[in-house]
């Protein structure tokens, strides 16, 4: 923690000074503190002949004897304040923080005293300097609220686990407090093209998938032992037999060749699955996220029964949450129908108006599936052993698919090679 020295008249505060956290100590008239602004090293000295509520001596005493006492109150304020800040809540940290349901999400967080007041945010996005939706959530954060913007591209597993040592080593050092909530939010979809990363996989099932195993392992050490959750975004589009799939006017899963979304993994993973060669409609992109999905309720289900099987992780719940289909950015890379017509014209309207009428109906917005996400985290009781999925506020069954043991057991075994996971990497005690 850097402290950070100013001149007030009022009581101590903390503030927040990225990319560490800072305390502004509010010191009385007379009180010198050097030097001013952010510095490692802080000296406080008081010439004693203050008063006033800041600095003021409770105790009766000389003049001569408050300067020591003033420096001695102000150093236990300052530790006492540290722990404070440091553990009188948790760390928040919510992915793809700038989209539409993530800084929906933060928002949720800023109008809830009780949340905004208590965490420490975390929330990430690929390029902190362009992150607007962000950046307007924030406008309403309350000043008591400890946040920073990180940069994290889940498309880079090094930048993955460079950003998980970190928080790593700041959960470690008292920095900051054990993570609450780890809200993996973030997604891609690309109903146009293949992309691949720099690791050699599929953009949609390294960011919507790899990213979050990798995350979620990684991260373990750093979670609230006692109240920690971890919320994974699922899709209805994972479970080849939902009906919703076919609002689109069309079922992208009834052909035989695409009738399941757990295809060879290698294919999947590097991208030789459903791919614009095979269906040059949107279906094939559609599809790849399908499955990407079916991979991350898989990891919902499969970790929640790890978890909850392990001593020293046992109370930590592991959830998902289908949101609906919103009206977002997720669509961009598609068809000006998908762009336009649908995502910015057909959404708006009718999910605002369906979530009065059917709350967890097919259409939401992300205001309301953002509150879902927060309620799950903070509000409801822990289902600690229990894999819960919900669509909205409501439980729900996950795909065949995620509760065939051999299937989850299978991708699980595919993910730790690609993610190159190493004995020590996890605190999960069955992590093979
Ligand atoms: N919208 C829907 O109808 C719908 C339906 C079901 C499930 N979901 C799920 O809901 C979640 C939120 O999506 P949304 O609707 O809010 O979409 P969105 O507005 O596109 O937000 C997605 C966020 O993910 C981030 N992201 C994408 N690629 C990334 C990467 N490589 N590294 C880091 N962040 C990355 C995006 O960052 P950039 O802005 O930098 O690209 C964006 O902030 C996703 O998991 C999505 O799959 C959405």
């Amino acid at each position: 923690m850097r402290p950070h020295c100013c001149k007030r008249e009022t009581k101590t505060r903390a503030q927040h000074a990225p990319p560490r956290w800072s305390v502004v100590m509010d010191l009385a008239e007379g009180t010198k503190c050097s030097p001013d602004g952010l510095s490692e090293e802080m000296s406080i000295e008081h010439d004693g002949t203050v008063t006033g509520q800041g600095g003021q001596d409770t105790n009766e005493g000389t003049p001569q004897s408050s300067g020591a006492r003033c420096k001695r109150a102000v150093g236990m304020a300052l530790v006492v304040l540290g722990m404070v800040t440091a553990w009188g809540s948790g760390t928040t940290i919510v992915t793809g923080a700038t989209g539409g349901m993530g800084s929906a999400i933060v928002s949720h967080i800023m109008r809830r005293s009780d949340l905004a007041e208590t965490q420490t945010g975390i929330y990430t996005v690929r390029k902190p300097s362009s992150a607007p939706a962000l950046r307007k959530a924030l406008q309403s954060a309350p000043s008591s609220h400890k946040h920073e913007v990180a940069a994290l591209d889940l498309s880079s597993m090094e930048r993955v686990r460079a950003f998980a040592k970190d928080i790593n080593e700041r959960v470690t050092s008292g920095a900051i407090p054990p993570i609450r909530a780890l809200i993996l939010n973030a997604g891609y979809q690309d109903h146009k093209e293949i992309n691949m990363t720099s690791d050699g996989y599929e953009t949609t099932w390294q960011v919507n998938y790899l990213a979050n195993f990798l995350l979620a392992l990684l991260l373990l050490q750093s979670i609230d032992k006692k109240e920690g959750r971890i919320l994974i975004v699922g899709s209805w589009t994972h479970d080849v037999d939902d009906a919703r799939n076919k609002s689109g006017g069309q079922d992208p899963y009834s052909a035989p060749l695409w009738n399941s979304l757990f295809p060879d993994l290698d294919d999947l993973a590097r991208g030789r699955w459903s791919t614009p060669q095979d269906d040059p409609s949107w279906l094939s992109g559609f599809r790849r996220y399908g499955a990407s999905k079916l991979c991350v309720v898989i990891l919902q289900q499969e970790l929640a029964r790890r978890v909850a099987r392990d001593p020293d992780l046992s109370h930590i719940a592991v959830m998902g949450l289908d949101p609906g289909a919103m009206s977002s950015d997720l669509l961009r890379r598609g068809s000006f129908f998908f762009t336009w017509f649908l995502a910015w014209f057909v959404l708006p309207v009718a999910g605002a108006l369906s979530v009065h009428l059917n709350p967890n109906g097919p259409m939401r917005t992300t205001w309301k599936s953002a509150g879902d996400a927060v309620r799950a985290c903070f509000d409801i009781d822990s289902p600690a052993g229990q894999p819960l999925y919900l669509n909205g506020t409501d439980e729900f069954e996950v795909a065949k698919d995620a509760q065939d043991e051999t299937k989850r057991r299978k991708l699980w075994e595919y993910s730790l090679q690609a993610g190159g996971i190493r004995e020590g990497d996890t605190v999960l005690e069955d992590w093979k």
